[in-house]
This record gives C-alpha cells, sequence and structure tokens, in this order.
C-alpha cells in the first residue's frame, strides 16, 4: 500500500468506534478546473499516472458545490440526491454514489450519510473545460471539510494533499486543482516531494509566468466520440507508450527548469511539444482516432504565424479535444485579444471565445 494511504486509513481507523461531533450540516466549495501542459495521458490501476503531468490552475472556470449532510447509524451505504443548475440528475447521482462507497474506507462515516449536493459549472458543458477536474476537487473539498467538522482535523495529515488524494481517485486531472497557480503530479526526477497519490504546488515559478492568460476557442461543442478513460486505456496497446512516457518525463524536468527561469520561448516549446503529441497518440492508438477539426489545424497554423510576424510570447495547447486554449502572459492582453477577436472568433462555434487564465484554486464558500 502506498504511504499516503496508509497514512489515512490508520487515521480514519482512529476514529472507526467514535461517534461524529456532529451529525448534520452544510458545507460548500467552489474549486476551478485546470490546463495541463505536461498532459497526463496514460494510466495504471488505482488512478496511478503512467507520467508525471504539470498545470495551470483556471481562475473562471469553475464548480460550486455545497452539500447537506445528515449521518445516521441506522443507515448502511450513501445515499445521494443530486441536482446539476438546479435540475435533478439521476446519471451523476449514482456515478458519485459509487466515488463514495469507494472512498468510505478512507472516511467509514460516508456509508452512514445522506448526501444532498448541488453543483452548477461557470462554463458551458461541452464547452472542452474539464469539468472532471473542477467537478471532482470540489466535491473532495466538501468531503474533506465534513470529515473535518465530524472528527476534528487531523495534525499529520494536510488538508490540500488529502483533497487532492480524493479527488485524483474521481478523476486524475482533478488532483492538480487543488492548488492555485501551477500543480505538478506524478513522480517525477524534477520534484523532489511529487507523488503518484496526490498534486503539489509547483515548489518554484518565476514571476513572469504569475498571471498567464489562457483564451479557450470553442471550436466545437458536441460530444468527443472517444472519452478521456477510453483514451487512457488504449495507451496500455499503443505500441508508442513507452516512448511517450519518457518524453514526457523528459519535457517535465525542461519544463520545471523553465518554471524556475521565466523562459517564455521555451515554454511554448514544450506546451505546443506536449499538445502534438497527446494528439499523436490518439492517432496512434489501435482503433487510431483524430479529435482535431479543420478549424482546430487553422487556427494552430494562425497563432503561429501571428507568433512569427509579432515576436510575441503566444503558444497553443489541446485537452482532448477539438478546442484550442491559447496561452499568453498578461502583459499581452491587448494585442493578443485582438488578434483573436480579428483572425480566430471566425473559426468558433456561434464565435465562442472563453477567456480564463491563472487563478489560485479551490475557494470555500
Ligand atoms: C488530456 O483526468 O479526465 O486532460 O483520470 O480518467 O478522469 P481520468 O482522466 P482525466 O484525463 C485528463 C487528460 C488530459 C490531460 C491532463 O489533464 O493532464
Amino acid at each position: 500500500m502506498k504511504t499516503f494511504e496508509k497514512k489515512l486509513r490508520q487515521s480514519a481507523s482512529q476514529h472507526l468506534d467514535g461517534k461524529p461531533a456532529v451529525t448534520q450540516g452544510h458545507v460548500g466549495w467552489e474549486s476551478p478546473s485546470n490546463i495541463a501542459i505536461v498532459k497526463y495521458w496514460g494510466k495504471y490501476p488505482g488512478q496511478v499516472p503512467a507520467n508525471a503531468s504539470l498545470s495551470m490552475t483556471l481562475r473562471e472556470s469553475v464548480t460550486r458545490t455545497m452539500i447537506d449532510f445528515d449521518f445516521s447509524e441506522k443507515r448502511k451505504k450513501p445515499g445521494v440526491d443530486f441536482e446539476f443548475h438546479g435540475a435533478a440528475h439521476q446519471g451523476f447521482a449514482r456515478r458519485i454514489e459509487k466515488y463514495l462507497t469507494g472512498l468510505s474506507g478512507f472516511m467509514p462515516w460516508i456509508s452512514h450519510t445522506k448526501f444532498t449536493i448541488r453543483s452548477e459549472n461557470t462554463f458551458p458543458h461541452s464547452s472542452g473545460i474539464a469539468s472532471s477536474a473542477s467537478a471532482m476537487s470540489a466535491l473532495a473539498a466538501c468531503l474533506c471539510e465534513i470529515d473535518e467538522q465530524m472528527f476534528g482535523k487531523d495534525p499529520a495529515i494536510e488538508f490540500e494533499q488529502k483533497a487532492s488524494f480524493f479527488a485524483r481517485l474521481g478523476s486524475g486531472s482533478a488532483a492538480r486543482s487543488i492548488y492555485g497557480r501551477m500543480a505538478e503530479w506524478g513522480i517525477t526526477a524534477s520534484c523532489g516531494d511529487s507523488s503518484d497519490e496526490y498534486a503539489i504546488p509547483l515548489p518554484e515559478l518565476h514571476p513572469d509566468f504569475f498571471g498567464l492568460k489562457d483564451s479557450i476557442l470553442i471550436i466545437t461543442t458536441g460530444e468527443k466520440e472517444v472519452s478521456s478513460s477510453l483514451g487512457h486505456d488504449l495507451m496500455r496497446s499503443n505500441p508508442y507508450a513507452k516512448l511517450r512516457f519518457e518524453a514526457a518525463e523528459e519535457n517535465m524536468q525542461r519544463l520545471c527548469n523553465v518554471m524556475r527561469n521565466g523562459d517564455l520561448g521555451q515554454f511554448i516549446d514544450i506546451m505546443e511539444n506536449e499538445a502534438l503529441s497527446l494528439h499523436a497518440m490518439m492517432m496512434t492508438s489501435s482503433p487510431g482516432y483524430l479529435l482535431m477539426k479543420p478549424g482546430t489545424l487553422e487556427a494552430i497554423s494562425r497563432i503561429r504565424k501571428f507568433r512569427a510576424q509579432t515576436g510575441l510570447a503566444i503558444g497553443f495547447t489541446l485537452d482532448a479535444g477539438a478546442n484550442v486554449h491559447i496561452i499568453y502572459p498578461g502583459q499581452q492582453e491587448a494585442a493578443i485579444t485582438n488578434f483573436i477577436a480579428s483572425d480566430l472568433e471566425e473559426l468558433c462555434e456561434e464565435k465562442t471565445i472563453i477567456h480564463d487564465g491563472m487563478g489560485m484554486g479551490p475557494r470555500k464558500l
């Protein structure tokens, strides 16, 4: 068993027979999505990433989750009522119930609790913004807070580490959303304290990276043809997987240096290489698939041309979808938003662009 997992189980076993200090209450957390610069793509059982990843935490694209909880010893399994934007959602409720059941070994009170959950996102569904990252990190933060209200704080366990651990079990990328600015998840030689079990805030970040912007071109809002979970699975038989995991580690090492010394040119170079490598893995999986659309390619080509012409620090990254994240320093906002409006807006579905940027992580409501 992994180290932190063991610590959490030991901590839980201390209050197995104890009664919670409170049995009913209300908690709320807001948590952001994130955009990976070095991508997590491929995993082992137990949500163990095949390579370390690094992401920028967003500011505007958040999930707000409120939970009313009701503990009763008579109850033997968790109960979930779930509303998304005010409407009951059975599908999400069942998924959360399954997730909560999986966590009851760490927080045995979960099995005796009824959860009434209300959740909303500030960004449109299917916008290509990772809603599982914001949703699972908000939920994990809520659970950690209920745990503390019921049994007090264990001084040996940090709230964020625990929240990141639980968020990871819901969705790998959610582990990183627990920290502001930039977060790293997965064991890498570039970061001494790194872990596969939870994310950590990037230890050193050059101030030139503070306030990075992310303008997201919504090329399409259609459902993805291949889900991320299937994409991760297909890496198991991808003939290039081993090379990809090695390249990701090399990129992590280069990027961590760059994040310390503030070299924006190198940052863009690594970021774009990661985005294209991610999509190369999709194309070389069996069956192979393409999530980029003609608009994605056109946007990339225009961004690169604009960069060559102006010398501005502007680069792109892609998630597992067709939409394009344009990353640039806040100081260049005026020039770049003008370019986006004049040259890229026409490539977007209903001219939709979401302007976001670096955020400071989850917030208690
Ligand atoms: C392309 O975190 O969505 O966004 O762990 O199965 O929930 P699960 O996968 P998920 O995968 C994210 C993939 C990615 C890259 C990244 O965010 O690092």
